[in-house]
């Protein structure tokens, strides 16, 4: 029999508790023993609570009881998560976690040390929700070179951006809304300022390259300044706007960014709505592969910890293999280095003369008379702003175009 504990009782923690108890027994054949949960700690009260005697506030509680031999680590953020994960780990204590945060910035270190104490840290649920992506990565694609992954990974800005555009609801109603469905983040800033998807899209990156990719130093930008005349704009063009976490392998450095991007309704991500998911990967030998699904909410996000949870039971002393390290290399290149078509919006109209002249070819798009709308060639970022700024008039707003 393999004992648990479940470290902060929020959302998913609840949720890993919830799938533990409504499938004990299907998940005791899958893991070849009964999985059972010890304890739970939280440091509020659930007296109260169906298993009241689970719950403790002390975690050296479950690190020095030898018989827990897994530690799901649902507490989100880096503190107390990173120390108590680096003790569970040095213990000898398999780590499950769904916390992105946490992953991204000190993953290389956590796995190394689960490495060296024959243990596995885990984190399935810290990319997608629900959906399998970190094990195929890690495992069902390793024969490919990977070339490229782009991403809607955010559920939180997915389902606003969904629910603005084909609902008309205001941004802070639909947020709300999110917020009480359990998607958002504690701070929603991190959901809607692009921070969390630029966790996952780094967390891809390194597993995928095996390099540490440092998220505070990706492009990032959320969904804030997208208006309902752009998503218009976007129409017009065939297309639709969506948040992306964006990473291409070619070349010496990587191309990865986070931001609201207009792609084609051709694009397998156009028609990925709501609280749903979908990553793109495309690898040299399979081509493109795509994977689908919810991407955040409590049972979606347990569905993921909890088989990881049924991986460590059956792994129980054996390290998979699973790596990135730190180089000393710059892997990201430098943002205005980076190709782009670029969709501009400026405050002038019938400017097309003026805008040929400086960009050159550029696909007009014509939605209101006061201004004037066009698609660059692919070209620079740098390229791409000086010539702007050379224009005679304002730029209302750019979005990138996703190319292909
Ligand atoms: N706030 C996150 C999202 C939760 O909306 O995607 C899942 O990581």
């Amino acid at each position: 029999m393999a004992k648990i504990a479940i470290i902060g009782f929020g959302v998913v923690g609840s949720g890993v508790y919830e799938v533990i108890k409504t499938n004990f027994e299907s998940i005791a054949e899958k893991a070849g023993e009964n999985v059972d949960i010890k304890y739970i700690l939280d440091i509020r009260d659930f007296s109260s609570h169906p298993d009241s005697h689970m719950f403790v506030d002390n975690f050296d509680v479950i690190l020095n009881d030898d018989e827990v031999s897994v530690v799901v680590e649902t507490i989100g953020g880096l503190e107390p998560g990173y120390t108590y994960t680096k003790k569970a780990l040095a213990r000898g204590k398999h780590v499950v976690t769904s916390n992105k945060e946490l992953v991204a910035t000190y993953g290389d270190e956590l796995l190394q040390l689960a490495k060296d104490n024959s243990v596995n840290y885990l984190f399935e649920a810290s990319v997608g929700g629900g959906i399998p992506i970190i094990r195929p990565l890690n495992q069902c694609l390793t024969a490919n070179e990977i070339n490229k992954i782009v991403g809607i990974l955010n559920g939180t800005t997915n389902y606003i951006l969904t629910k603005m555009i084909k609902e008309g609801m205001d941004f802070e109603t639909v947020l709300k809304d999110a917020q009480e469905k359990g998607y958002a983040e504690r701070n929603p800033a991190a959901d809607v300022e692009g921070h969390d998807a630029c966790r996952k899209i780094c967390i891809l990156a390194s597993l995928a390259s095996g390099k540490y990719v440092d998220y505070t130093k990706v492009s990032t930008e959320g969904i804030t300044n997208i208006s309902l005349e752009d998503v218009s704009y976007a129409s017009k063009m065939d297309s639709v706007i969506k948040l992306l976490g964006y990473c291409s392998f070619e070349g010496e450095q990587f191309d990865i960014k986070v931001c609201p991007m207009i792609i084609s309704n051709e694009h397998p991500l156009s028609h990925v709505d709501d609280v749903f998911n979908g990553i793109l990967v495309q690898g040299n030998a399979i081509g493109d592969a795509v994977f689908y699904g919810r991407g955040a909410g409590k049972l979606p996000t347990a569905s993921a910890v909890v088989a990881d949870v049924i991986d460590a039971v059956k792994h129980i002393d054996k390290n998979k293999w699973i790596m990135w390290k730190k180089t000393s290399d710059e892997v990201i290149k430098d943002i205005g280095e980076c190709a782009t078509k670029m969709f501009v919006r400026v405050g002038a109209k019938e400017a097309n003369a003026e805008i040929e002249k400086v960009f050159g070819k550029v696909t007009f798009v014509s939605l209101t008379e006061n201004e004037t709308a066009f698609v660059t060639e692919s070209m620079k970022e740098n390229d791409i702003n000086e010539k702007l700024n050379s224009l005679p008039c304002k730029v209302i707003s750019k979005i990138r175009v996703l190319a292909d």
